[in-house]
């Protein structure tokens, strides 16, 4: 589509987004307006939609959900949660129906999703540049979260916002994201993502040593807690989550 004619449906208020190949993950992130009418008319929730019909991962969503409050991430009550990157919500839905934040805060960079959040959660978007917490202040999280952004983004911006994390966690607190790391990717995942991985567009799926993650946090105060792995698309993807020292 020529550039002029993006920019007058822009004011028109559709998002005009590169579509994906849908393969777990993306990385312009899928259009709204196409999407929450797909799952209207599947009669499912979007994040249900996403889960069974796009990702075709049904119950993902919930087992991670699941996962996490055997951790007892939720039944430590946390009353701020901040997420990075909650596109539809999915998560950030069920983690609605498993603890009761006094406040919930959202970095994410599609502006349609976020108002769409905003709206239908009462959540409060800050606003996001790059990989940066800045408005939000040290130590007032109680639990920080992303799912399926780092595999997203590069090397670079998941690095920055790893050391964010690690400032806005309260002591205390846990944080708790996924990574594609080495656990996701023996040989025969690496031959799986070359040989079905789609076109390869964007950084999906970007790989992040587990190493470098566990021994950056621990010099942060954080400490690995747990860690499982979660489906994404064709593969896997490992979640990782960490406590920060009291
Ligand atoms: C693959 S989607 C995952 C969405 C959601 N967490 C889920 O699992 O359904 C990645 C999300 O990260 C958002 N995103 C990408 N870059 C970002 C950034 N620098 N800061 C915050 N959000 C970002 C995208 O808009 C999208 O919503």
């Amino acid at each position: 589509m020529k550039s002029g004619a993006k920019r007058l449906l822009g004011r028109a208020g559709f998002d005009i987004v590169r579509s994906t190949n849908n393969l777990g993950g993306v990385d312009d992130f899928i259009p709204f307006e196409a999407t929450m009418r797909a799952a209207r008319a599947a009669g499912l929730s979007v994040g249900d939609h996403i889960d069974q019909v796009m990702n075709g991962t049904p119950g993902a969503t919930q087992s991670t959900i699941d996962e996490l409050s055997a951790l007892g991430v939720f039944a430590a009550k946390p009353d701020t949660v901040l997420e990075i990157g909650p596109g539809s919500g999915r998560y950030l839905e069920k983690t609605l129906k498993e603890c009761s934040p006094g406040r919930y805060e959202i970095y994410e960079t599609a502006a349609p999703w976020a108002n769409y959040l905003v709206e239908t959660f009462g959540v409060v978007a800050q606003p996001t540049a790059g990989s940066s917490l800045a408005p939000t202040p040290d130590g007032s999280v109680d639990l920080v979260q992303a799912h399926k952004v780092f595999n997203t983004v590069t090397f670079l911006c998941a690095s920055r916002y790893f050391f964010e994390m690690a400032r806005v966690t309260r002591p205390g607190g846990r944080i708790v994201f996924d990574v594609m790391t080495e656990t996701c990717l023996d040989p025969a995942a690496v031959r799986t993502w070359a040989t079905q991985g789609g076109a390869g567009h964007g950084s999906y799926p970007a790989a992040m040593p587990r190493r470098t993650c566990v021994d950056l946090f621990a010099t942060l105060g954080c400490t690995l807690e747990a860690s499982f792995l979660a489906p994404m698309g064709i593969a896997s993807t490992e979640v990782l989550v960490f406590g920060k020292g009291a």
